[in-house]
This record gives C-alpha cells, sequence and structure tokens, in this order.
C-alpha cells in the first residue's frame, strides 16, 4: 500500500499508546517505546505504528523522513491557555519582582482586570493578530493542540469576540484549537461588590449567548466540545457561585472544567468533581484527601507548575502524590500574561520533572494523551495509535527523556499537525 507520509529508522518511536481512556498511576510510566520506530500517516490519519521493517515491507510512501538518531513521539496538547487577550503585563512582572504578590496586584484591580481593559478594546481580528505569534511559538515548541479560554471580556460582546478570535484563528494556523468559554474568570470593575448580581449576567446572558454562537460555528460542525470554567478562589467566585456557572453550562450542553485549589481550596475541588468536570485545574492547594477523591474520579487532574515557577514559588502542585494515588494528570503552559507568559511545553515538563518529581516517561504521558482527553479529545489525539490524528513530533535526541532534560532550547525538529509537515 502507498501511504503520504513514512517517518522511519526512530531511535525510539514513543506512542503513549492507552486504549480505553488516560494514563492512571503507574501506567503513566509506561510510553509505549517502539526502538528502530516507524509510523505510516495517510490522508491525515495514522495507519500503523511499528518495527521499521516491518512498515517499510508494508508500505511505499510518497514522502519518506528518515528519523535515525531522532525520537518520535505524539504532538503536545496544551490542554489549559487563556493565550487570546491583548496587551501584556510586563510592568506587573517588576511589580512582582519588587516584591507584590499576585493576589495583591489582583486586589487592587491589576491583573486580569488590567487584561480586561485592553481586550474590551480590540477588535477579533486585532485579538486574532496579537495571539498568531504566540500560537506559531507553541507550534514551534511542539505544541499541535490547545485548549483555549475566552476571559478577558467579562462582558457579553466582549467575551463573544473572544470566542469568535478563537474560531478564526483556528481556521488560520496549523495548532487545532477547543473553545472554552470562561465568562467567570474575574468580577469586571462595573459589578465589584455585587458578585451575585454578576453572576446572574452570565448564567442568563453570557452561556445561552456562547452557546448559540457555538452551535453556529465550525466547531460544532466539526464535533470539537465547547467547554465552561470558572475560576473558583478568594477575589474571584466562591463554590457556590462557581456551582451556579458550570450547572448553568451543563444545562446549555457545554462541558465542564474549573480552576480550583490555586492559592486556596475553596471546595471547588469537589463540586467540580461532583457535576463531572473534564478536568480541574491548578490543584496547588490540595490536600491527601483531594487527591485521593480525584484519584476515584473519572476527571483529569491538570497541574501548572510553570505558574509557580513564574510566581517564584517554592510550592509546586503534589503531582507526585497525584500519580501515585492513581489519578491522570496532565501538564499544561497555562499560557496568559499574568501568571504565565509560557508557550512552551517542553518547558513545562522541565520544571514538572524537577519540582514536582515527575519522572519524563510520567510527564511525556501527562503532556500528551492525558492532556488529550483533559480537553475531550482523547479518542481523537494525543497518542500514536492507527485510526488517530497524525499529530507528530520529530525530536533532535536519540531519548524521549531529553525533552525534559535539557531546557531553555527546542529539540522539536518537525511538527506533523494531521499529516502535514512543519
Ligand atoms: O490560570 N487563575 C486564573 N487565571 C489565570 C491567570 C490569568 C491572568 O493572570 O491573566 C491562571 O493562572
Ligand atoms: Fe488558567
Amino acid at each position: 500500500m502507498n501511504v503520504d507520509l513514512l517517518i522511519h529508522s526512530a531511535a525510539q518511536l514513543v506512542t503513549c499508546a492507552s486504549p480505553g481512556g488516560p494514563k492512571r498511576g503507574a501506567a503513566m510510566r509506561d510510553v509505549g517505546l517502539i526502538a528502530g520506530g516507524a509510523v505510516a500517516v495517510d490522508a491525515g490519519r495514522i495507519v500503523a505504528a511499528g518495527p521499521s521493517a516491518e512498515l517499510r515491507a508494508a508500505y511505499t510512501a510518497t514522502r519518506a523522513i528518515d528519523a535515525s538518531g531522532k525520537t518520535v513521539c505524539p504532538g503536545f496538547t496544551d490542554p489549559h491557555t487563556h493565550v487570546v487577550f491583548a496587551g501584556d503585563r510586563v510592568a506587573e512582572f517588576e511589580q512582582r519582582i519588587a516584591g507584590a504578590s499576585y493576589m495583591q496586584i489582583m486586589a487592587a484591580g491589576g491583573g486580569i482586570a488590567f487584561t480586561t481593559r485592553a481586550t474590551r478594546a480590540a477588535s477579533a481580528e486585532q485579538l486574532a493578530a496579537e495571539a498568531r505569534p504566540r500560537l506559531a511559538a507553541m507550534l514551534a515548541l511542539g505544541t499541535t493542540t490547545a485548549e483555549c479560554k475566552s476571559g478577558y471580556g467579562l462582558d457579553t460582546a466582549s467575551e463573544l469576540r473572544i470566542l469568535q478570535a478563537i474560531a478564526m484563528l483556528d481556521q488560520q494556523q496549523p495548532v487545532e484549537l477547543v473553545p472554552t468559554f470562561m465568562g467567570a474568570h474575574a468580577l469586571p470593575p462595573e459589578y465589584a461588590g455585587r458578585p451575585d448580581e454578576y453572576i446572574g449576567l452570565v448564567v442568563n446572558e453570557m452561556i445561552p449567548a456562547a452557546a448559540e454562537w457555538y452551535h453556529g460555528s465550525h466547531f460544532a460542525a466539526r464535533g470539537t466540545p465547547l467547554f465552561a470554567d470558572v475560576f473558583c478562589e478568594q477575589n474571584a467566585f466562591d463554590v457556590a457561585q462557581s456551582r451556579r456557572v458550570l450547572e448553568a453550562a451543563r444545562a446549555a450542553g457545554m462541558r465542564l472544567k474549573a480552576h480550583v485549589d490555586e492559592f486556596s481550596a475553596l471546595g471547588g475541588l469537589d463540586m467540580a468533581l461532583e457535576l463531572g468536570a473534564v478536568s480541574v485545574d491548578h490543584l496547588d492547594a490540595t490536600g491527601p484527601e483531594g487527591i485521593a477523591r480525584l484519584a476515584r474520579s473519572g476527571t483529569v487532574g491538570v497541574v501548572i507548575p510553570a505558574v509557580n515557577f513564574n510566581l517564584g514559588s517554592a510550592h509546586f502542585a503534589d503531582a507526585r502524590a497525584m500519580v501515585d494515588a492513581g489519578a491522570a494528570v496532565a501538564l499544561t503552559t497555562d499560557i496568559n500574561p499574568g501568571s504565565a507568559p509560557c508557550p512552551s511545553m517542553p518547558l513545562v515538563l522541565a520544571i514538572a520533572c524537577r519540582y514536582q518529581r515527575l519522572l519524563p516517561s510520567e510527564a511525556l504521558a501527562a503532556a500528551t494523551i492525558n492532556a488529550a482527553h483533559a480537553i475531550g479529545l482523547g479518542d481523537r489525539l494525543g497518542s500514536i495509535e492507527p485510526g488517530k490524528q497524525a499529530d507528530l513530533l520529530v525530536v533532535a535526541a536519540p531519548d524521549y527523556r531529553h525533552l525534559a532534560y535539557q531546557f531553555g532550547g527546542n529539540l522539536v525538529e518537525r511538527v506533523i499537525k494531521r499529516g502535514q509537515v512543519y
């Protein structure tokens, strides 16, 4: 049989294969390594993966890539991003170095509210134009799919503009995007002191508008889900308010995510697990009981060590305990202008291995198959298995562990998205 693309002779082909769900616990250590491996791709899908001798005998190819001395692995999925925003927060970066905390800046009207002012003033085209170079950097670093949140608009028209920018970006560049409505990201200044009224606006006006936008979008036509997310935190939204948002979003057909336990464990974790959230994200303040409940659930725990690193903190989410308890753990950049101006999944792997004591194998599973499950696409991408979308990386190192071992450069030599080589 002739195929479009055959990548062969890889020093290591790591499939991250995990039929039937995300990898949990000890299974996260099995990267599905095939020494001297090959992968055959046709019409954007993976046809076969296995030893090079076998695949070279079975397939002729229109294009062949000799991956001698290199590693081939699934493209990264970045399952939590705020990549669509206007402006930057470089001045706050300096304030934090001088001693102000992230929460102090936020309580004083900076932080997310600062980015909201710039984002409200930008058109959908301008938002897309600002995000495009960030997505290009992510692609070059191996990210082939990314979740993408609204949440810097905080009024109905501005939130919809961000969703429109996400749809435009998905069609303009190779990184596949999955949209998330996050109107409950922060309390906008015009609702200061009236959080329940703002939640009413989110529930009664924004969620129906976002659902209507989604049904008319190419995402619905393609079968990409729409998620809803909420920032359950002090100075953001409490558990009852977060629950109102997520219940309304679920009733409108959205799948659920929640920012929980970033600075304080308010109870948002249990609420999100009870509502069947696809992922719970941050988990820095989650203790042993919460970790045990996460491990017993079907929800993916997304940890975000780039935020701790960026905030100069020595405290990280206890991802080691989560994996040991049998939870499905994923990694993300959380790319955003405040807590993580970081496009790099390889840097996230490097930090996770050093400060959260994940093994390189566990970190790779967390950035590929488990991250794909964290955005509801684990059946379609995230691993190298026949039938899955051909989202692959050729890494300029003979062993996958180099992805976490080396840092500060970029080992990603080629990125393949839906069978296209970039
Ligand atoms: O995931 N925690 C809330 N949202 C983002 C930060 C957004 C910002 O600072 O602009 C986060 O860390
Ligand atoms: Fe976030």
